[in-house]
């Protein structure tokens, strides 16, 4: 793709569960397409190329060669992601690479030198920064709405699988259950890059410090769930401004859902006002998507979109726009290392029991 092309052709890598919402942006912005798609399971990346009119391969460098492919969305189980992401950089292309970009902080260091060197766009797909109430908030703490912000509060409400929101195959939950794919618990680490990222989103300062208890439930037959969990940290300066989030596993508990089941909330306290964003993957409870209260006064804001696909369609909105205006697409590598940082800092903490400075992990 050169200087002032008019669109970005995409090769989806992996056409598993989450490429049913990684497809939205590309199918819906008018400037972006999908022109292949690449998985190693052939009925797989059949159906995918049936169903997106795009090219199949089974091997990535033949949809790295492929000159139609001008950027690549990886999809793939975290512990391919670093590979995949250098060898697509290397060959020139532009990359979004899911969360959690990579298992470790060495392989994430040269994902991002080979960044560095092709200069492409390198984005960190992160769509909770996109969900519209999140955004909102966002605004709203810029705005000054709550003062400065002196603490976030995360919950998530995991719920009872059977019979509700999606279909997850067991082939997804397979690679989650060892750990030497998936780096760390499918809920803390995998779903925890969301909320780590939710914790950085808000405040203007790095995290410094963690704590971890991380629980584990076995269901048995290979399937763990490592839940519940009680993560606190503390941000760096003055004032003194601390963050947690819990995961409740409510194993009874219906969670309206249309995707995983499972819900978050956030609260945002400043020392003016104070602002809750009540719903994000699901929707647990019929509130509005955010509410505001500042000098005695409760704004409630009905009017958001609060489909959490519209995250994954904007996030890739992002990406498509930045490779076309030459500009970094969020999360950089930059912030995203710093998420990751976070995260392996809870995982560590919670198998060492103990606080860890985020920094011990190496800057
Ligand atoms: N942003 C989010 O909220 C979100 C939600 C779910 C998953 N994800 C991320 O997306 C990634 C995939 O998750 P999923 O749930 O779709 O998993 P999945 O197991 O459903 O899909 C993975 C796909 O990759 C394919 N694959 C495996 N090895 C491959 C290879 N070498 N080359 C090409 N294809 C290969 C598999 O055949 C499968 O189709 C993970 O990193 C996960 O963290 C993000």
């Amino acid at each position: 793709m050169g200087e002032g092309a008019e669109r970005v052709g995409v090769g989806m890598v992996g056409g598993g569960r989450i490429a049913d919402l990684n497809k939205l942006g590309w199918l819906e912005h008018d400037r972006g397409e999908i022109v292949a798609v690449c998985d190693v399971n052939a009925t797989t990346r059949e159906a995918r190329a049936a169903e997106w009119s795009c090219r199949a391969y089974g091997a990535l460098e033949d949809l790295l060669a492929d000159p139609d492919v001008d950027a690549v969305e990886i999809l793939t189980p975290h512990h391919l992601h670093a590979d995949q992401a250098i060898a697509a950089l290397d060959a020139g292309k532009h990359v979004s690479l899911q969360k959690p970009p990579t298992t470790t902080l060495a392989e994430f260091d040269a994902v991002a030198a080979a960044a560095e060197r092709a200069g492409t766009v390198c984005k960190v797909f992160e769509n909770f920064s996109f969900y519209p109430p999140h955004r909102l908030a966002r605004r709203l703490v810029d705005e000054g709405e709550i003062g400065e912000v002196l603490s976030v509060r995360i919950v998530t409400a995991g719920g009872r699988g059977e019979g509700q929101g999606w279909n997850v195959p067991p082939e997804a939950n397979a690679w989650r259950m060892d750990p030497a794919l998936c780096g760390g618990g499918m809920m803390t680490f995998d779903h925890g890059f969301h909320c780590f990222q939710m914790g950085r989103m808000f405040v203007d300062a790095p995290v410094e410090r963690v704590h971890a208890f991380i629980n584990v439930i076995d269901f048995g037959d290979g399937l763990q769930i490592d839940a519940p969990a009680l993560i606190s940290w503390r941000y760096g300066g003055l004032p003194p401004r601390f963050g947690s989030w819990e995961l409740v596993a409510s194993l009874e508990l219906d969670v309206l859902s249309d995707y995983y089941v499972s819900d978050d909330r956030i609260e945002i306290r400043g020392n003016r006002g104070i602002i809750w964003v009540n719903q994000c993957t699901g929707k647990l409870l019929q509130e509005p998507a955010l509410v505001l209260y500042r000098d005695g006064e409760v704004r409630s804001f009905h009017r958001l979109e609060t489909d959490w696909a519209a995250s994954f369609r904007d996030s890739t909105f992002d990406f498509i726009d930045a490779v076309l205006e030459g500009r970094p697409a969020q999360l950089t590598p930059a912030e995203a290392r710093e998420t990751l940082a976070f995260a392996l800092a809870a995982q560590r903490s919670a198998v060492e029991r103990r606080e860890i400075v985020v920094a011990e992990l190496g800057s």
